[in-house]
């Protein structure tokens, strides 16, 4: 099965046609890109039959198809662009400079005994050292772990503890809108915290590393894993999704080349950051296992002006940009002169990915950002798919805020509550996977949430969703209890456990509410034990939050209220506050699983006037 990457995503025909073959004979499909890569020893197929999983039963390394063959075919070639919060601050390091940052890292890990399998974790800004130390990770086989650099050293260290990394990989500081921040601080405080040792290394100096040639590479076979990232679940503490090295390799530098049809002299820039998934595939990965040039940004959009992803991509001529709802919405609410003053006309395509993007937002991105010429590939996926599930095709015949259609080989469906599949257009079930993808992450380090493969293997991916009239597929958004702040994925679960730290709480329970900008924000039902000073509590509660999660993780609205709507099982009723605190009626029906009834109309009186939290959330995406 030979076909033309490029048009395979553009035309309807040709889509279907391919996407028919694809799921008759998934492994066909994925057999005929195994060539992409370089294999030290070929792959004979694709697929085990016998397990059921991707088997990618050859040996290779992923980290010597993003840095090495290229360094050996071209060299001097940009791999990485990196501006720095200030304007005029550029980096600019080719395939060979790259090599060379990452063997050196992984020297540096190897003294450290360092061996394939270890967990190597990385708490570090948007900065060229930081890619390459993931990719010296996957060079010799460790897995990393990246940790947000905006999570907090609570945050981190319950990361670290839990996947037992032995190395953690950091720098002084980082500069975003103008602040400094102490990144190596939050490190140590993050060590000192923990019960098991794990060493802290400084990778400030790379340059004055010397490079201890130690080109030895560890071949990855099927077995093999790449990394570990935390993400927030529907209850507990957030889990560890673990991430093969091969099949998600090829996965995600599939999905790339395909839906955002890529060429080799593509300028690529995508504005997430390398602590989310996306920062792994598409920042990371793909865009190097292709060879492209990959901008990276360690600001923050709106400073010094709220010009700089429009400078950047005039600059240096950017041809794919992938960013996020949210980004976009905040700098729509910008002068359009900030965009047009810039000449945006190298964009062949734009990206977005994290949330629902809303029609507004979509338009504005279409119309002024791309100027009617760029399609606008609204990509769904997550942390646990590796790579884009859902996307519209690649042409201008848009609809605004659909996510469109499955990835090759991949079944999604729609269901209701009792997992009968929804075949009419216009209703709202879950989105469920009901096949097997070479990209789908192995397991989960937090074992008491197990990822979701029911026994059909259909995989539970969490959010609401709608065929349109012409059985497109629109996402609604999270139907269970992750909230998405601002693109960041936290539970409520991890808000409440902050929450009923703080002295003198009793109980809490927070639900999402929709936000303008943010896309959801936190609100919070808090009952406290006696008469006590509200303003007190709240900024104990916001401390808290804080410190417990990051400043990422502010609940925007707090209410104290006497009780909580329970089930005669003492179940607290989120749905039920979710829609009271999105002002939405609630109906008998609603409150015929609620055993003190009597709280209702309390809670909704209470809802009209929350307390409202300044904004202390400095670090956006
Ligand atoms: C959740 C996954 C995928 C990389 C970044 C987020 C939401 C993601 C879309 C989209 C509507 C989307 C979903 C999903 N989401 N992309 N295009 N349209 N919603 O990864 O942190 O694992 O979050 O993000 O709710 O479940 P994540």
């Amino acid at each position: 099965m030979l076909f033309d990457h490029k048009s395979a995503w553009e035309n309807e025909k040709i889509y279907n046609e391919i996407y028919q073959n694809s799921i008759k004979d998934p492994e066909a499909f994925w057999n005929c890109h195994l060539k992409d890569f370089y294999w030290k020893k070929k792959p004979i197929s694709s697929f085990d039959k016998n397990s059921s999983e991707w088997s990618l039963n050859g040996i290779s390394n992923v980290s010597y198809n993003c840095v090495d063959r290229h360094a050996i075919n071209s060299p001097d070639k940009p791999a990485l662009i990196w501006y720095g919060d200030e304007k005029g601050e550029r980096r600019q390091i080719s395939y060979n400079e790259l090599k060379n940052m990452v063997i050196k890292i992984a020297s540096l890990l190897k003294s450290e005994k360092i061996k394939n399998n270890d967990v190597v974790a990385i708490y570090m800004p948007m900065i060229p050292e930081a890619i390459a130390a993931m990719l010296a990770c996957s060079r010799i086989g460790a897995l990393h772990l990246v940790v947000f650099a905006g999570f907090s050293p609570e945050a981190l260290a319950y990361r670290l503890e839990s996947s037992k990394a032995k190395i953690l990989l950091t720098v002084t500081s980082s500069r975003r809108g103008g602040k400094k921040i102490e990144i190596l601080n939050n490190a140590n405080c993050a060590v000192s915290k923990m019960t098991q040792p794990c060493k802290t290394l400084n990778l400030d100096n790379l340059q004055n590393l010397e490079v201890k040639i130690n080109e030895e590479i560890y071949w990855q076979d099927n077995q093999d894993n790449l990394f570990i990232l935390y993400t927030s679940g529907s209850s507990g503490n957030p889990k560890g999704i673990v991430h093969s090295a091969l099949p998600y390799m090829l996965y995600t530098a599939t999905t790339l080349k395909i839906i955002l049809g890529i060429n080799s002299d593509d300028i690529y820039f995508s504005t997430s950051d390398i602590g989310w998934i996306t920062g792994h595939s598409y920042i990371t990965y793909a865009p190097l296992f292709h060879g492209l040039t990959v901008v990276i940004f360690e600001g923050t959009p709106t400073y010094p002006e709220a010009d700089r992803y429009w400078e950047i991509i005039e600059n240096e001529k950017v041809s794919i940009f992938y960013s996020a709802p949210t980004a976009i919405r905040s700098l729509q609410m910008f002068d359009d002169a900030l965009v047009k003053k810039h000449d945006l006309s190298s964009l062949k395509t734009l990206g977005s990915v994290g949330e629902p993007i809303n029609k507004s937002a979509w338009e504005w991105y279409f119309n002024v950002v791309g100027n009617k010429q760029c399609p606008i590939m609204d990509t769904w996926w997550q942390t646990e798919t590796g790579g884009i599930i859902l996307a519209p095709l690649r042409n201008l015949e848009q609809k605004p805020c659909i996510a469109g259609k499955p990835f090759f080989g991949n079944i999604v469906k729609i269901t209701d509550d009792y997992g009968n599949i929804i075949t009419s257009s216009n209703s709202l079930g879950n989105l469920i996977i009901n096949s097997n993808w070479p990209g789908k992450c192995r397991s989960t380090t937090y074992k008491s949430e197990k990822i979701n493969f029911a026994p059909n293997k259909a995989f539970i991916t969490g959010d609401g969703a709608i065929y349109d009239n012409n059985f497109d597929i629109k996402i609604i958004g999270r139907l269970d209890d992750v909230i998405n702040i601002s693109g960041h994925r936290l539970g409520t679960a991890e808000f409440e456990c902050a929450i009923n730290k703080v002295h003198s709480v009793k109980e809490s329970a927070v639900v999402a509410v929709e936000d303008s900008i943010k896309g959801q924000t936190a609100f919070a039902y808090v009952v406290i034990e006696d008469i006590v000073n509200h303003e007190k509590i709240i900024s104990e509660i916001l401390k808290s939050t804080k410190r417990c999660i990051g400043p990422i993780a502010k609940p925007d609205f707090i209410v104290f209220v006497p009780d909580l709507p329970k089930t005669r099982s003492g179940k607290i009723i989120r749905h039920l506050l979710r829609d009271i605190a999105n002002n939405h009626n609630y109906n008998e029906k609603d409150l015929s699983s609620v055993y003190n009834q009597e709280i209702v109309p309390i809670l909704y009186k209470a809802s009209q006037e929350p307390f409202f939290c300044p904004d202390i959330c400095k670090l956006k995406r």
